[in-house]
C-alpha cells in the first residue's frame, strides 16, 4: 500500500478562519495532540504574519519532535528569512513558500507577468533551501490557472531545489475529475514530478474538499493538506478525520494508507473545537454528534442484530467510545492523578489541586463521570491556571415573572475582592452585566453557545462565547452542571484573555487602569 502523507495545516489555514485567534501556548497544546494523532506535517504558522504567529511557529518547533515542523511564506526574501529564523530549533523544519499562477490573480493581484512570477519562485526556493532540507512550493489558485504555464513553473522549482509541489485548489472551484486529470497532465508533461512529493490543499467552497482530495491520491498524490474539523479560510479546508477514514474504510479501492493513530482523531477534534470556539455540526462526518447515532427503528433493530448493518466503521476506531471511569466519589487523588496521565495530562501541583476538588464536587451530584467530563474539568483549571479575575460566587435571581437579577463576586490577582450587581433579560444577561459595569469594560457579545457535554438533566453544560474588546475577537469557555455558572466562566475566561493581552502589553499597570 502506498504511503500517503498527511500535511496538517489546523494551525495556519484552519485559523485562519473566521473568528478563529490562537495564542502560543492553546496552539502548542494542539500541536502536542496533532503529534500524538502522528500527522506528517504540522504546518505552525505564518511567521511574517504577526509576532503572536511566529512566537507560536517557535515554540512548536522547539518543543515537537516527530512530524515536520512547517512555515508558511511569500515569495519575498523578508518573509523566508523570518519563517528561516523560527524555524531554527525544529527537529525537521521545513518552508513552505507560495505565489499565485492564475491569470486573475497575476493580474490583478500581483501585476506580475508569468515570466516574472516564475522567475521569482524559483528565487524564493533557492533562497528557502539555505535554511531547510525541505522546500515545499505552492502555486496558489492551481486549478485556475494555465496547466502548460503550471507545469513550466513546476519543472524550473524542481530544478531550484523544491522537495514538495503542491496544488491548492485555493477558492474550492475544482470538481473530482478535474483534480484527477490535472494530477495526470502534471505527471506526465513535468519533469522531475514523479521525485518529489505530490501535494493537493482543497479548499471546501463547493462542498468538495474531500473528494478532490481523494481523486488527486487516485491519480498519484502523495500527500493531503488538510485540517482537523476541516476548518479554515471561508468554507474550509478538507478534513483531516475524512481523509483519513475514507482511506481506511476503502482501502480496497485506495490502497492507501496513512501513518495516522486512529484512536486519537475525536480527542483531536474536541481539543481543536474547543480551543477555536468553532462547534461541529452535529452531521459532521465522522466527529459530529449524531455521526454514529441511528434514529430510524429499522436502522436501530438492523444494528442490534449485527452492527454491520448499518455501521461502515467503528466509532472505537477513532475513540469515540466514552469510557465511564472507574473513578468516583471515593477515588482518591493518587488515582485521580494516574487517570490524568493516562490521559497525556501533565498538570503543575496547583492545577492537580484545583481538578481534584471539582471532580469530587461533580461525583457528589453525578452517577458516572465519564472521559469527557473529566476533560472539561481539566481543560478549565489548565486554562485558568494564568487568570487576572477569578470567580468567587454568583448569584442570580430569575424566574418568569420577576426581574431577573445577578450579584457576581471576583477576585483580582492579588486578592483584592470586586461585586457587581445587575438586572437584565435573562439570568446570564445580567451576570454578565454586572461583570461589565464592575470592570468598566463593554466588549460586545458576539457569540455564545451551550450544549451538554454527556447526556442527562445532571450533566456538566458547556458554554462557548466570543467578544469583540480592544478591536479584537477573544474566545472562552466554561463548564459547570449548572448552565448560569458555565456561561459566567465563560465569559470571564474570554474577558481573562482579553486581560492577559493587555498586561503583556503593558505589564505594570493593571487592565483597568489603561
Ligand atoms: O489556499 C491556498 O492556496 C493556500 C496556500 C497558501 C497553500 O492556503
Ligand atoms: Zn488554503
Amino acid at each position: 500500500m502506498r504511503k500517503i502523507r498527511i500535511f496538517d495545516t489546523t494551525l495556519r489555514d484552519g485559523e485562519q478562519s473566521p473568528g478563529v485567534s490562537l495564542n502560543p501556548q492553546e496552539k502548542l497544546e494542539i500541536a502536542k495532540q496533532l503529534a500524538q494523532l502522528n500527522v506528517d506535517v504540522i504546518e505552525a504558522g505564518f511567521p511574517i504574519a504577526s509576532p503572536g504567529d511566529a512566537e507560536g511557529v517557535k515554540l512548536i518547533a522547539q518543543q515537537i519532535k516527530g512530524p515536520a515542523i512547517c512555515a508558511l511564506a511569500r515569495c519575498k526574501e523578508k518573509d523566508i528569512e523570518v519563517a528561516g529564523e523560527a524555524l531554527k530549533h525544529a527537529e525537521r523544519p521545513l518552508i513552505h513558500v507560495f505565489l499565485a499562477t492564475s491569470d486573475i490573480h497575476l493580474q490583478h493581484k500581483l501585476h506580475l507577468t508569468r515570466e516574472e512570477a516564475l522567475e521569482e519562485a524559483v528565487r524564493a526556493v533557492k533562497k528557502a533551501r539555505n535554511y531547510t532540507d525541505e522546500v515545499e512550493f505552492s502555486a496558489e489558485d492551481a486549478t485556475r490557472s494555465d496547466w502548460e504555464y503550471l507545469s513550466q513553473i513546476y519543472a524550473a522549482v524542481i530544478k531550484a531545489g523544491a522537495t514538495v509541489l503542491n496544488i491548492p485548489d485555493t477558492v474550492g472551484y475544482t470538481i473530482p475529475e478535474e483534480m484527477k486529470e490535472l494530477i495526470i497532465y502534471l505527471l506526465e508533461h513535468t519533469p522531475g514530478m514523479d521525485k518529489v512529493e505530490i501535494s493537493v490543499h482543497c479548499h471546501n467552497d463547493l462542498g468538495l474538499a474531500t473528494a478532490n482530495s481523494l481523486a488527486a491520491i487516485s491519480a498519484g498524490a502523495t500527500q493531503i493538506e488538510c485540517t482537523i474539523n476541516g476548518i479554515g479560510e471561508r468554507a474550509g479546508n478538507a478534513a483531516l478525520e475524512e481523509i483519513a477514514m475514507a482511506l481506511h474504510v476503502r482501502k480496497d479501492r485506495f490502497q492507501a494508507r496513512t501513518s495516522l493513530n486512529l484512536q486519537e482523531i475525536y480527542r483531536t477534534s474536541r481539543l481543536v473545537s474547543r480551543l477555536t470556539g468553532m462547534l461541529v455540526q452535529p452531521n459532521k462526518a465522522i466527529v459530529g454528534q449524531n455521526a454514529f447515532a441511528h434514529e430510524a427503528g429499522i436502522h436501530q433493530d438492523g444494528v442490534l442484530k449485527d452492527k454491520l448493518t448499518y455501521e461502515i466503521m467503528d466509532a472505537q476506531l477513532i475513540g469515540r467510545e466514552e469510557r465511564v471511569l472507574v473513578l468516583g466519589k471515593h477515588s482518591g487523588r493518587h488515582a485521580f492523578a494516574k487517570k490524568l496521565e493516562e490521559l497525556g495530562y501533565q498538570l503543575s501541583e496547583e492545577e492537580l489541586n484545583q481538578a481534584f476538588q471539582r471532580f469530587k464536587q461533580l461525583a457528589d451530584q453525578k452517577k458516572e463521570i465519564t472521559e469527557a467530563d473529566l476533560k472539561a474539568i481539566v481543560s478549565d483549571e489548565v486554562s485558568r491556571s494564568e487568570d487576572i479575575y477569578r470567580l468567587d460566587f454568583v448569584h442570580v435571581c430569575s424566574g418568569n415573572n420577576i426581574l431577573p437579577t445577578a450579584t457576581v463576586r471576583l477576585i483580582r490577582e492579588g486578592g483584592e475582592i470586586l461585586e457587581g450587581v445587575s438586572t437584565g433579560v435573562g439570568p446570564v444577561d445580567a451576570a454578565y452585566k454586572a461583570i461589565s459595569k464592575m470592570l468598566d469594560i463593554s466588549p460586545n457579545l458576539v457569540n455564545y453557545t451551550l450544549q451538554s457535554i454527556t447526556g442527562g438533566t445532571e450533566a456538566l453544560g458547556e458554554v462557548i462565547v466570543r467578544i469583540i474588546g480592544e478591536d479584537q475577537e477573544y474566545v472562552g469557555r466554561g463548564s459547570n452542571q449548572d448552565v448560569v455558572v458555565a456561561s459566567v466562566l465563560a465569559y470571564l475566561a474570554a474577558i481573562n484573555r482579553m486581560a492577559q493581552k493587555k498586561k503583556k502589553i503593558n505589564p505594570q499597570k493593571d487592565y483597568k487602569e489603561n
